[in-house]
C-alpha cells in the first residue's frame, strides 16, 4: 500500500465529540482532509456555520449537532442520524471533556460527577453505541483522548486525572472486547497543548512560560500535532495496534525538571 493509501480515511465515516474547537476541531479538520466523511458535535456549536465551513474547505457537508456529550439522550439521537445519514459509522474520538479544577479535598461531588460523566462514562457510553456498527462491517478505531494527567499527579487537577486515568484503563477493557471484530481502540495521553483562550484582558490563560520548562521539547504542542496521531490511530498505519495510550506531550512525562 502507498504512504498515502495508508492514511486515506475515504469510506470512512467518523463520529468526533467536541469538535466545535481545540484538538476535536483539529482532528475533524485533518480527518476531513483525509477523506472522511464526518459526524461532529458539541453543547455550543453551530451545525450550520460548521457545515459551510467543512462544505467551503473540504467539498463535504458533515453532521453537525449541537448536543452535551453527558446526555444520555442526546447522544444516542446524534449516533441515530448518523446511522441513518450515512449508513455506517466506523470511527469514534472520544475528544469533549470537562476540565474539572479543585484542590480534591475540595472538590464536590458534582464536580467528581461532572468529570465522570463526561470523561468516562460518555466514552464508554458513545463507545457502546457506536460499537455495533463497526461490528457489522468488522472495522472500526475508537480513539479516546486522555491526558498525561491520567497517569501524572498535578495539583488541583485530581479528579480530572482520575477520570483520564480510568479513560486508559477503559480503552484497554475495550480493546479486549472489541479486537475480535476488528475494532482497534487506542488513547492519547495529551500533554499541554495551546488550545486555551486568552482571558478578557489579552493575557493567556496559562503561564505557558513556566509550563514549557517541564517539557523537553520546551514549547507546549498544537492542536494539530495532536490530530496527527488521532489519524495514525484511525488509520491503517496502526492495524497491529490496539489497548495502547501515546504520550503527545513533548517528552514531560519522560523526565523530572529540575
Ligand atoms: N489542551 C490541553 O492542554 C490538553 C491536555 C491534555 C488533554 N487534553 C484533552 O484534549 C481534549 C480536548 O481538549 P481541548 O484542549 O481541545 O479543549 P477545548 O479547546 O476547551 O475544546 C473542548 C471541546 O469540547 C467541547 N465540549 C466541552 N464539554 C463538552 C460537553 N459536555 N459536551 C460536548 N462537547 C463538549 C467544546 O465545545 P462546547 O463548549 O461547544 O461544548 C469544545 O469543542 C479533552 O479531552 C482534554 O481533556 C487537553
Amino acid at each position: 500500500m502507498s504512504p498515502s493509501a495508508l492514511i486515506d480515511l475515504s469510506g470512512k465515516v467518523a463520529l468526533v465529540s467536541g469538535a466545535s474547537k481545540g484538538i476535536g476541531a483539529a482532528i475533524a479538520q485533518l480527518f476531513a482532509a483525509a477523506g472522511a466523511d464526518l459526524v461532529l458535535f458539541s453543547r455550543n456549536m453551530s451545525p450550520e456555520a460548521t457545515q459551510a465551513a467543512f462544505s467551503a474547505a473540504y467539498g463535504k457537508v458533515p453532521l453537525a449537532f449541537r448536543a452535551d456529550v453527558s446526555d444520555a439522550n442526546a447522544v444516542a439521537q446524534v449516533v441515530e442520524r448518523a446511522a441513518a445519514h450515512f449508513g455506517h459509522i466506523d470511527i469514534l474520538v472520544n475528544n469533549a471533556a470537562a476540565n474539572v479544577t479543585a484542590p480534591l479535598l475540595e472538590t464536590t461531588d458534582a464536580q467528581w460527577w461532572s468529570a465522570l460523566n463526561a470523561n468516562l462514562i460518555a466514552a464508554a457510553r458513545l463507545s457502546a453505541l457506536c460499537a455495533p456498527y463497526m461490528q457489522a462491517r468488522r472495522w472500526g478505531r475508537i480513539i479516546n483522548i486522555s491526558s498525561n494527567l491520567g497517569v501524572f499527579a498535578l495539583a488541583n487537577k485530581g479528579a480530572y486525572s482520575a477520570s483520564k486515568a480510568a479513560l486508559l484503563q477503559l480503552t484497554r477493557n475495550l480493546a479486549l472486547e472489541l479486537g475480535e471484530y476488528g475494532i482497534l481502540v487506542n488513547a492519547l495521553a495529551v500533554g499541554a497543548i495551546n488550545t486555551d483562550a486568552e482571558a478578557d484582558d489579552g493575557r493567556p490563560a496559562r503561564d505557558y512560560d513556566a509550563i514549557a520548562r517541564t517539557i523537553i521539547l520546551k514549547r507546549l504542542g498544537t492542536a494539530q500535532e495532536v490530530a496527527r496521531v488521532a489519524l495514525f490511530f484511525a488509520s491503517e498505519l496502526s492495524a497491529f495496534i490496539t489497548g495502547q495510550a501515546l504520550f503527545v506531550d513533548g517528552g514531560a512525562s519522560v523526565w523530572f525538571p529540575a
